[in-house]
């Protein structure tokens, strides 16, 4: 009886503590404190755009050393690795949006958040022009505002090659309103095959899913899919789900060309036995109103009937970041994106212009690891250079005061001559570390509860499936998100979904 006093008791204390410390964590998230106002004495630092790099950066940046100001055509960060989650439903579009801020209202000094898109960058006068490019504007839309220091991370956009019809037709997997749009199409096409007197064929060309990129996108959101087929459509239309197609469309060999051949192979034979046709060594030449043109490996062309094409097919430069490499021809001549120095420093631009994450061209991926590390980098950085110029500012004020010679004693006069000596040895040795990447493994979710890992440690591969590969998966991003607000949210939708399955209704 004493026992289980003792564990009703402790059960008692663990639940009130628990739910009292999360309480308190959500109210320190929500109240934020009084802020420092903008000191005309410390340095600018603008920073452009809302994503991974940038909010790496505006999480660690230190803002005693500088004034902030972070512009951005979304006033949000997106927590891209559960986009395709959104897109089936199995996450609501809010829960993996954070409002940046959420971010800036608690660092130390007042951080200016405008909500618009630059539109150009003038390395040489170092100043940056936006503009509100919203449905409401004011009497003013467009300025422009000086920097001593520019973070530039645009991201990328998609690369659809200038193939005839994608623009129009395809639905891509980049933004949030992507994959809101990619729920509603996919529901229409469900519910246009369920019209009565619905002919046969166009049934199945309404329920015929083309993927096009069996890159990382492509293979989860292919997954996603079936998920939502076998979980949900087979219950709520018995009698179309059995039709509905999932064509996943590669151009190489292989889907993941990023994974091991085991990681590769384990993908394929999950995707076969889900019903998932690969279609490899094949390229799409044509999206059209109903149908997408392909070229298949033996070169020939098949015109293929489908109700939705989603376009995932990479990534190619903003034309902001094209015009301002532009401004630099010597330097800027990589096509893949912004040069930069093991720093960051854009070439050709180092004393002022940092450029991170997919806009950059580096030897690592453009993923949202990579941006993340380089941003918190820069932050880590700009603290370094402050103090640099800090010890730089002190310096010039103790020679010119020697240089003025109105000393009050010899001792003095020695004190300031020791100072000077101290500063310049600590300037001498003044290295900043470059950035060093630090692999922490690619994860990625291949649908069934299955998830693939490729990580650094344990032989570097691990394929599995089940309930344990699914947690793992489900922890590794709740992990990730980037407040307890976020983590919340995608939890409870993961424990809606899991009691009430995914909604099927059309907005
Ligand atoms: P972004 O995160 O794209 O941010 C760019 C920012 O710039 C945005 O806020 C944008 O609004 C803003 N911007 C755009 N134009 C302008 C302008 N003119 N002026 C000012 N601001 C502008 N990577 C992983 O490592 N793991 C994953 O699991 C993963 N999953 C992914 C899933 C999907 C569906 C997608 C699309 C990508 C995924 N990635 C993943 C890749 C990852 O999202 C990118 O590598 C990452 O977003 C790059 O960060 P970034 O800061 O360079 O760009
Ligand atoms: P990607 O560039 O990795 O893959 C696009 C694929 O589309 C390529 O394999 C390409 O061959 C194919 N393709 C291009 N044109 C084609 C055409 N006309 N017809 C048929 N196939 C065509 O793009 P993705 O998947 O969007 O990934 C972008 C970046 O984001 C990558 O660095 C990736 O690693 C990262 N990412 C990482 C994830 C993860 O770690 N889980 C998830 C999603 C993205």
């Amino acid at each position: 009886r004493k026992f289980l006093q003792f564990v009703g008791r402790a059960t008692l204390i663990t639940v009130v503590g628990g739910a009292g410390t999360f309480y308190y964590l959500a109210q320190k998230e929500r109240n934020p404190g009084p802020q420092l106002p903008f000191d005309p004495e410390k340095k600018t630092v603008v920073v452009l755009g809302s994503g991974w790099g940038a909010t790496s950066l505006l999480k660690t940046i230190d803002t005693a050393d500088y004034n902030v100001v972070v512009i951005s055509p979304k006033n949000y960060f997106l927590f891209t690795p559960l986009l395709p989650s959104v897109a089936v439903g199995t996450l609501s579009p809010r829960s993996i949006i954070q409002p940046t801020r959420y971010i800036t209202r608690h660092k130390a000094r007042t951080v200016s958040v405008i909500e618009a898109e630059a539109t150009d960058v003038d390395p040489a006068a170092k100043t940056v022009t936006f503009t509100d490019d919203s449905e409401i504007k004011g009497t003013t839309s467009t300025t422009t505002i000086g920097y001593d220091y520019l973070v530039y991370a645009v991201g990328a956009e998609v690369q659809t090659f200038n193939i005839p019809g994608v623009q129009k037709h395809a639905v891509f997997m980049k933004e949030l309103h992507d994959a809101e749009r990619m729920q509603r199409a996919f529901m229409d096409c469900v519910e246009t095959a369920a019209f009565p007197g619905q002919d046969t064929a166009e049934i199945e060309r309404l329920l015929h899913m083309v993927v096009v990129g069996g890159g990382p996108t492509g293979v989860e959101l292919s997954g996603e899919l079936h998920d939502f087929l076998k979980d949900d459509l087979m219950a709520w239309y018995p009698e179309l789900a059995g039709k509905v197609k999932i064509t996943l469309v590669e151009a190489l060999p292989s889907v993941l060309p990023m994974f091991s051949k085991q990681l590769i192979e384990y993908t394929e034979s999950t995707f076969k036995e889900s019903k998932i046709d690969i279609l490899t060594k094949t390229m799409v030449k044509e999206v059209k109103d109903r149908s997408v043109v392909l070229q298949m490996p033996d070169k020939s062309i098949q015109e293929v009937p489908c109700g939705l094409v989603v376009w995932a097919a990479g990534n190619k430069g903003r034309n902001l970041t094209q015009n301002l490499m532009a401004k630099l021809p010597a330097e800027q001549t990589n096509r893949r994106g912004i040069a930069v120095d093991d720093h960051l420093r854009m070439k050709g631009a180092e004393d002022s212009i940092f450029a991170l994450g997919d806009c950059s061209a580096t030897s690592y991926a453009p993923t949202a690891q990579v941006a993340s590390q380089q941003g918190a980098y820069l932050a880590r950085a700009l603290a370094q250079i402050a103090r640099k110029d800090g010890m730089e500012k002190q310096l010039s004020h103790l020679e010119q005061t020697k240089q003025a010679g109105a000393f009050e004693s010899e001792e003095q006069k020695q004190n300031i001559d020791k100072e000077i000596e101290g500063l310049k040895n600590r300037l001498a040795k003044f290295k900043p570390r470059p950035f060093n990447y630090s692999h922490q493994g690619t994860l990625a979710y291949i649908g069934s509860e299955k998830a693939i890992a490729d990580l650094p440690f344990m032989n570097g591969n691990i394929a599995s499936g089940g309930v344990a590969t699914y947690l793992f998966w489900r922890s590794a991003y709740l992990s990730t998100l980037f407040s307890l607000r976020n983590r919340t949210l995608v939890a409870t939708d993961w424990l809606k979904v899991k009691l009430f399955g995914r909604d099927v209704s059309r907005e």
